[in-house]
This record gives C-alpha cells, sequence and structure tokens, in this order.
C-alpha cells in the first residue's frame, strides 16, 4: 500500500507540475471511485480536458480500496475453504487445510493494489491530471484542492465540476465503531484474527457477505436484523431459501430485533437486542428481549452519501433529507455547471451504477444524448449461493399494482446445480401477464453475479419470457434452470 501512495503521489506531482500554466480544465471531477474515474476516462476519450481529484492516498475510492475487490478476495478464499466439507462426498481425501490470515490478507491487498494501480495507469493513459487533495467548490467553475479538508488549497478552474464522492459507512447512534472490537466493513475486512462471535448488526448486503466470510472461516456469527426478513429490497422467495442456505451454514439470525446496547466487558462485548418495535427509551438493561456475549460487533446498518465539506451549502446545490445531491435526468445539479453522479445522488449505492452515470454523463458533457437505463441495473449478494438480480421483485409488482405472470424453478431439479452441491437456489422470473416482457429476473445460484448478466441484455432489449423459454441452454449448465422457469411462465417446466 505504501508504494501505491508513494506512486498515487507521484503521478499527481507530474500531473500538477504539466497544468501549473493552465488549470482550466473541461471537466473537474470529485472522487476518483467506479463513478468518478469511468467519467474522467469516458470525457478524455471524447477529447475533453479533465482533471480528478482525489483526498485518499491511492485511487478507485471505496470500491476498489474497502468495498467491493477487497471483499470479494476473501469471499472467495474463504469459500474455497469451506468447500473442504464436501471433498469426502467427492471421493477426495486430505489433511484439513489451515488458514493463514495473515496471507489470506496479503492475497487480498495484492488484489486491491493490482486494482488501484490500474487506475493510476488508466489516468496516465488518458492524460487525466490527478489532483491528490481534498475537493472543495469555491464558485460555480472554481475548485480548491486542499492538501487537508479546511486547510490551504491550489485553486483550479473547471467549466464542469462533477461530485463523485460516493458513501461512507451509517453510524449507529451511541455505538461507537473502533475497528478493533467495533467494526465498520473496513475493520471487518482486515480482522488481524479470526473472531470467536461475531455480532453482525444488518442483514442487508454488507452483513450477509462478511458474516459469511467469517463463518466460514470459523467465527460463530449471530445477526440482528430489525425486519422480519434478511436482505430486504431482494424478492421474498429468493431471500427464504437464502435464509435457510445460510443457517445450514451456521450464522443465527434474530430477526424483527434491533440492537439497543453494546457494552464492552472484560473478554468481549454484551449486546442487548429489543424487539424492533419496541420503544425506542425502553430499558434494555431491564428486560432485553435477548443477551448476546460477542468477541465482535460489525455495524452494516446502511450507507449514507459523502457530500459535507465539499462546499454544497455555500454554493445553495439542493440535496433531498437523506443529504443526497439531487440531480436532473442529466446529472446537473440546481447550480448550473455542477453535476453529481453515484452514492452521492438518488439510486442504488452500486459501483456499476455509478459507473454508468459517470460515464453517460460525460457523454452529456461532449454534447450526446446519453442516459441510464435504470430498470435494468443488476443487483448482486455474493454469499453462498449468490443472489443476483435485475428488474422487479413480485413484492415490489404487486405494489405497483401490475399483471404480471411467474415461473420458477428450483435448483434441487437442475442437474449441474446438484453434482455442484449447490441444490439450495432457485430461478424466478416475473413477465407482464398481456404482453410476456419480462420484468424482473431473480437467480439464486452458484455464479448467479455472472448469469444475471443474459438476464441484463435481455431486459436492455425487451426480452419475452417465451423468448428465453425458445432458448437453447448448454447442457448440463445451471443456466438450463432459467430456461425452465421461462418455461414455467407458461406453466410448462420440463424437468419438474
Ligand atoms: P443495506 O441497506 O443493504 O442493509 C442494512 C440492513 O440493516 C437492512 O436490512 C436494515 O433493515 C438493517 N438495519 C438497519 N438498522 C438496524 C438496526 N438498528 N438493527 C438491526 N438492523 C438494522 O446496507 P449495507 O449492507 O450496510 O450496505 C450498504 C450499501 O452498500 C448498500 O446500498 C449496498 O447496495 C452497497 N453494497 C453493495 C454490495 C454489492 O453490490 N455486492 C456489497 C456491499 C455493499
Amino acid at each position: 500500500m505504501a508504494q501505491a501512495k508513494s506512486s498515487a503521489k507521484s503521478a499527481a506531482k507530474a500531473a500538477q507540475s504539466e497544468t501549473a500554466k493552465d488549470q482550466t480544465y473541461d471537466v473537474a471531477v470529485i472522487g476518483s471511485g467506479p463513478g468518478g474515474y469511468v467519467c474522467a476516462i469516458r470525457a478524455s476519450q471524447l477529447g475533453l480536458r479533465v482533471a480528478l481529484i482525489e483526498a485518499a492516498p491511492s485511487l478507485g475510492g471505496t470500491c476498489l480500496n474497502v468495498g467491493c475487490i477487497p471483499s470479494k478476495a476473501l469471499l472467495h478464499a474463504s469459500a474455497v475453504y469451506a468447500q473442504q466439507s464436501h471433498w469426502k462426498s467427492m471421493g477426495l481425501e486430505a489433511a484439513a487445510p489451515r488458514i493463514n490470515l495473515k496471507a489470506m490478507h496479503a492475497y487480498k491487498r495484492s488484489n486491491v493494489e493490482t486494482n488501484t494501480k490500474g487506475v493510476e495507469f488508466l489516468m496516465r493513459k488518458h492524460k487525466i491530471d490527478v489532483h491528490a487533495g481534498w475537493g472543495r467548490i469555491a464558485a460555480p467553475g472554481e475548485l480548491m484542492v486542499e492538501a487537508k479538508k479546511g486547510g490551504r488549497g491550489q485553486k483550479l478552474r473547471a467549466r464542469n465540476i462533477v461530485i463523485a464522492t460516493g458513501s461512507r459507512n451509517r453510524a449507529l447512534p451511541g455505538i461507537k465503531v473502533d475497528e478493533k472490537r467495533i467494526l465498520s466493513s473496513t475493520g471487518a475486512l482486515a480482522l488481524p484474527q479470526v473472531p470467536k462471535h461475531l455480532l453482525v448488526i444488518g442483514a442487508g448486503i454488507i452483513g450477509l457477505e462478511l458474516g459469511s466470510v467469517w463463518a466460514r472461516l470459523g467465527a460463530k456469527v449471530s445477526v440482528v436484523e430489525m425486519e422480519p426478513r434478511i436482505a430486504p429490497g431482494t424478492d421474498f422467495a429468493l431471500a427464504r431459501a437464502l435464509h435457510k442456505s445460510l443457517v445450514r451454514q451456521g450464522l443465527a439470525f434474530h430477526l424483527k430485533h434491533r440492537l439497543a446496547a453494546l457494552k464492552p466487558t472484560g473478554q468481549g462485548l454484551r449486546a442487548d437486542l429489543v424487539a424492533a418495535d419496541a420503544p425506542p427509551d425502553a430499558k434494555p438493561d431491564a428486560k432485553p428481549s435477548e443477551r448476546l456475549s460477542v468477541s465482535h460487533a460489525l455495524v452494516a446498518v446502511g450507507r449514507e452519501p459523502l457530500t459535507d465539506g465539499l462546499g454544497l451549502q455555500e454554493l445553495g446545490v439542493a440535496q433531498d433529507d437523506g443529504g443526497r445531491v439531487v440531480i436532473d435526468e442529466g446529472f446537473a445539479t440546481n447550480v448550473a455547471g455542477v453535476y453529481a453522479i453515484g452514492d452521492a445522488v438518488a439510486g442504488p449505492m452500486l459501483a456499476h451504477k455509478a459507473s454508468e452515470e459517470g460515464s453517460a454523463l460525460a457523454e452529456r458533457l461532449a454534447g450526446q444524448n446519453s442516459a441510464v437505463n435504470y430498470r435494468a441495473i443488476p443487483n448482486v449478494i455474493y454469499t453462498e449461493p449468490e443472489l443476483a438480480w435485475v428488474g422487479q421483485t413480485e413484492e415490489e409488482l404487486k405494489a405497483a399494482g401490475r399483471a404480471y405472470r411467474v415461473g420458477s424453478f428450483p435448483l434441487s431439479a437442475n442437474s449441474r446445480a446438484r453434482l455442484l452441491g449447490a441444490s439450495d437456489g432457485l430461478v424466478k422470473l416475473l413477465s407482464d401477464a398481456q404482453s410476456d416482457e419480462l420484468l424482473g429476473a431473480h437467480i439464486l445460484a452458484p455464479q448467479a453475479g455472472d448469469m444475471i448478466g443474459a438476464m441484463v441484455l435481455g431486459m436492455e432489449f425487451g426480452m419475452s419470457a417465451e423468448d428465453i423459454a425458445r432458448s437453447c441452454q448448454a447442457h448440463p449448465t445451471v443456466s438450463e434452470a432459467v430456461k425452465e422457469a421461462a418455461l414455467a411462465v407458461d406453466g410448462r417446466a420440463l424437468h419438474i
């Protein structure tokens, strides 16, 4: 990481000396995450002069440094480790593998560095000036890059300024994250030892992914969730199946509960849980619904936009109640020349959504009329099995009063999934009752995150369930279950 820091700085230095003569840009992007750096590349490809401002020591934002990439490294390593439970049934015998967590973290770090250095390379390749420091909009068309927040800075001019500052973990009132025992996702990705008993607060995407990592590596994992179900926002049938699978993998769930108090004890932490609907001033010490002794706790109750300290209030940039920057369909704020994308604006907080917005915005700034198709943005929870979906859930269609047809197919009836030891999953497709247009595709399967790509393409082209049902899928593959679910929409699945 030290190397990454110094090379990020030297890239920034070289860029600064080159631009010392003329600091006026067509586009200045604040934030180098998947939204910001993609916006910068696309703008440069289209002939615009671009500056990228980043306060962190390495490029790539949360996703590359402390989010998607390091979590997937640990998810992959821990999944391979957990596969040993299937060895015997497949005729494999070996001494039980041992965990070398230090080496696992090194594997994670080397993947992070390859990616962040890759972004540095891309910035050089596309002649994008990287400015290291905190970006603050001083006036329309004028930015300060401060060595530290609120410090002295260097002035830049840009006709267009893009806020791509991302998000941060949401805090839980009264709970102080110390990254030693009480963790955010950042601390939970860097634990030096497998925790004895990890309490995960929030059964959302981060909670389920990081809970899975540590459970696979041997921790006892308890998850407390306010809602009556895990993974709120996903199709309930698949969430229920994933819940069952995770319980089989050793995770314990306390649904319809919330954390009321978390107190240090000699060895660890005492967690008091109360019913989710208990009044806020209920005294947990007097009567907690449940009391757990845990070694560590992970706060994973959502993320919030990172929009303070950017000069937005001073400039009058409109923000909603959640602090998100308000934009129009062209990503423009109410202040001329100021735009925003990614986690800093409304919509799912996903790296690929931010990248699409960054790309479309760059094209608009170059005079094109690009847009993002928000109806076809995939989501993936990288648990085992993975839960991937695009489009609407059955619950959303019901709430919208839309007439739909549904087809499901269990992976227990798919030959490939069975031999992979992954018959927990299912595929569920939802199509319009009249036109049969695909409205939602939901896949709980190994590598569902890769399988959903075909459904995304299909939705882009207005595919119907019948189109999928008439496609020829290779045998034996898990994708056959998608075809079977499409056949089931019309009541004619073949293998069930
Ligand atoms: P989330 O919004 O997915 O889940 C938070 C969960 O915490 C919800 O289920 C909520 O009901 C629960 N909760 C809130 N307050 C609680 C309380 N006091 N007690 C118990 N439960 C409580 O947020 P998460 O998992 O923190 O992820 C943040 C963002 O990061 C998400 O928007 C997600 O899209 C993104 N992300 C995406 C990933 C991916 O695409 N694979 C991976 C990790 C994060």
